[in-house]
């Protein structure tokens, strides 16, 4: 027999085809289902979702009843709100998610013609997530949960539930372009962890709840909380030098930069530098954004005298933009896996119709 392939980390395997993404991460490109991003930020939301759902970009009557179907399932009902009333106050929103999405019934009545059951149950989990986000969030400062217009759209509808305030048309479109920028990305480590749940065949919530676990860590999605949180500790673009030095000294990872696959400036990250600063055109926000341009220049000085390939990711500038759409940092993940997990729906429904498990061996090196 030959000898096993050995990779603790999986880097450089191909563990299975997707017809989903493309990540090129040697030229710093992105396509969802042949498209590339710069094309998808251009569409509307919904369509995007579609697309990467089914293949193709939906009919007009397919993006009507996709819209009504998120529409008219996004609202929490008496029992959900009573169950996301009882979850701890501390809990992190990314465990919040964890715990309630496995609580939703996903069967519904209510259907969209011509998609399968496991489709429909995704899409009816996805839908809650702004709703259950929203309500946590009045609930943690002390309010009740603001009712979810069924006539607004889907982003415009989390900003006015999640904030309390109707958001500007520039704001509305500032998230739908990050969250399509969030969508899909391959076999990153929640979409595997996802697609390694659907292959022993259980649900597609059991498959949604272990990716938007594995999505949590700092190396990963988490580090969208991390990066913001780091800008603020340096407080100033003239600290960023020393801040980068020590860390490198010390072995500590700057959040929000280096990669697995790109080699290059995500080009996620190329998209959302600009609308970043944008956004942040004063006072403290343009401090913040300020720092992070001088965290970027001082990593790149460092990791260039090092002949690292060591740029800035998804999650460098994207807190820039959430921070100045409302959104508090401890939120941002839970944000991002609103986005994902319609790239997570999509690849079980890609792994599931030719499952096969998957189990890898290890290597064993004796007690
Ligand atoms: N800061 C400092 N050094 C870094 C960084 C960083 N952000 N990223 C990589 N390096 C260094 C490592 O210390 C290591 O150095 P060494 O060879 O001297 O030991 C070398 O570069 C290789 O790093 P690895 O972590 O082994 O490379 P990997 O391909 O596993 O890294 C990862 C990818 C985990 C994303 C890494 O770059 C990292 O930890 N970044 C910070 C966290 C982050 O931003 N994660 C979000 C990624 S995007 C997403 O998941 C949505």
């Amino acid at each position: 027999m030959p000898n096993p392939v050995y990779s603790p980390d999986l880097a450089g395997i191909q563990v299975g085809e997707t017809r989903i993404s493309n990540v090129e991460g040697i030229d710093g490109r992105l396509s969802y289902r042949g498209v590339s991003i710069d094309e998808l930020i251009k569409k509307p939301f919904v369509r995007v979702v579609w697309l990467v759902l089914f293949g193709a970009e939906p009919t007009v009557e397919q993006e009507t009843s996709l819209q009504s179907f998120m529409a008219l399932h996004s609202s929490l009902s008496a029992e959900e709100l009573s169950l996301l009333r009882s979850v701890p106050e501390r809990l992190h929103p990314m465990l919040v998610l964890q715990c309630m999405l496995p609580m939703i019934d996903p069967d519904t009545e209510h259907g969209i013609d011509g998609i399968t059951d496991d489709a429909q149950r995704g899409l009816l989990l996805a839908s809650k997530i702004p709703s259950l986000l929203a309500a946590r969030h009045q609930l943690e400062k002390g309010k009740e949960p603001i009712k979810v217009n069924a006539h607004l759209p889907f982003h415009e509808n989390f900003l006015m539930t999640f904030t309390g305030r109707a958001p500007t048309s520039s704001q509305i479109r500032m998230l739908d372009v990050t969250q399509i920028l969030q969508m899909e990305h391959s076999f990153n480590a929640s979409t595997f962890a996802g697609r390694v749940c659907a292959s022993t065949l259980a649900p597609i919530q059991s498959s949604l709840v272990a990716a938007i676990a594995t999505l949590s860590g700092e190396l990963h999605g988490g580090a969208d909380q991390a990066a913001l949180e780091m800008a603020e500790r340096v407080g100033t673009p003239s600290a960023a030098a020393k801040f980068v030095a020590d860390c490198l000294a010390d072995k500590v990872k700057i959040m929000g930069m280096g990669h697995r696959e790109y080699k290059v400036v995500d080009p996620r990250a190329v998209i959302l530098k600009p609308m970043a600063e944008a956004l942040c055109s004063s006072g403290e926000s343009k401090n913040l954004f300020d720092t992070l341009v001088a965290i970027e220049a001082a990593c790149q000085s460092e990791f260039d005298k090092k002949g690292k390939q060591i740029w800035a990711n998804v999650e460098f500038y994207k807190g820039a933009v959430f921070h100045q759409l409302g959104i508090p940092a401890h939120y941002f993940t839970s944000v991002f896996a609103m986005a994902r997990v319609f790239g997570y729906i999509a690849h079980y429904l890609e792994f599931s119709a030719n499952s096969k498990l998957i189990r890898p061996s290890a290597r064993y090196v004796g007690v």
